[in-house]
């Protein structure tokens, strides 16, 4: 199969870290039947400073076009670039893995869950006010956004073979936000008999990844709490420098590392691929090549496996572009 997609390798280390996958998905050209046709489109900060703006038509039209996208990372303009993909291509499962890698010391080495984050509303639809003295910002839930993001955790569940979906969320507080979220992810947890459904306030939540991480298998949760129980569970396996992500919709798609655009590191080629190069994996998955994208996770693996390639972050004194090509040549 031939795919195109859609390079966003933006600010910083993106660039760096985004030729190190191209050199990996280049190399599996050479030992499946898969063909890409890679098209670079520009966004963030500097693209800004140049063009006035950090998401050019261009790119938004880019992204529509092709089979997948792969985003590397942005420094400042973010609220300008992925939170709009997210939100205009309907994005609205932000996936974010969590386990443990060979190598990577881990405070958790058992973690092995899936966040699944609601990714386009809550208080990222970013709709407030601000006085000299006050402010607000308006979360908004839909019962529409609340059953889909349930309903794809739990046919995640399903197709992966996890027996549990542990829903958070605060009604508690959140009365009537979250008391709808709630309230949808029931009615669709009763679709699903055969899977073990649980529900965990958040901040008990937090506490129990943390203390109990094998309590999980797929965590849903709207779209903040999301954003921080995925730190939270990066932290539990080495950090953000390992944690891929993916943000899909019923047809469009963009796998990005969870990682920033690291301007301290930028441009040494130092910086480590492995987020970017485990989203591509992800994007290979989504794309239906599983056998490709188990290729590539376990030619990642192998390396910090034997250890003898290694970035400085992992203690290594190796460069971006021989990890890379360790990669590529354990595929
Ligand atoms: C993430 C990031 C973004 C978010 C920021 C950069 C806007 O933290 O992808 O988790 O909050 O979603
Ligand atoms: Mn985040």
């Amino acid at each position: 199969m031939k795919y195109k997609i859609a390079l966003l390798p933006g600010d910083g280390i993106g660039p760096e870290v985004m030729d190190a996958t191209v050199t990996v998905l280049k190399a599996l050209e050479k030992k499946k039947p898969i063909e890409f046709e890679f098209n670079t489109y520009m966004v963030g900060d500097a693209e800004k400073k140049r063009s006035g703006t950090a998401l050019p038509q261009a790119t938004i039209d880019g992204v529509k076009a092709a089979d997948a996208c792969l985003f590397a990372c942005v420094g400042e303009t973010a609220k300008e670039t992925i939170l709009p993909l997210r939100q205009k291509f309907n994005l609205y499962a932000n996936l974010r893995p969590a386990k443990a890698y060979p190598g990577v010391p881990a405070v958790k080495p058992e973690t092995d869950l899936m966040i699944v984050r609601e990714n386009t509303e809550g208080i990222y639809k970013m709709i407030g006010d601000r006085q000299p003295r006050s402010a607000f910002n308006v979360r908004v839930i839909t019962w529409e956004a609340s059953e889909r993001i349930v309903r794809y955790a739990f046919e995640y569940a399903k197709a992966n073979g996890k027996t549990k979906v542990t829903s958070v969320h605060k009604s508690n507080v959140l009365d009537y936000t979250d008391g709808l979220y709630l309230e949808a992810s029931r009615e669709v947890a009763k679709e699903y008999p055969d899977i073990e459904y649980q529900e965990l306030i958040v901040d008990a939540a937090g506490m129990r990844l943390v203390m109990n991480p094998e309590m999980f298998q797929v965590v849903v949760t709207t779209n903040m709490f999301g954003d921080i129980l995925s730190d939270v569970t990066a932290g539990l396996v080495g950090g953000l420098g390992m944690a891929p992500s993916g943000n899909v919709g019923d047809d469009i798609c963009i796998f990005e590392p969870v990682h920033g655009s690291a301007p301290d590191i930028a441009g040494k080629g130092i910086a480590n691929p492995a987020a970017c190069i485990l989203s591509a994996a992800m994007m290979l998955d989504w794309l239906k090549e599983e056998q490709a994208a188990d290729m590539v996770e376990a030619a990642v693996l192998k390396v910090l496996e034997e250890g003898k390639v290694k970035t400085p972050d992992l203690g290594g004194k190796n460069k971006t572009t021989e990890f890379a090509e360790a990669v590529a040549k354990a595929l």
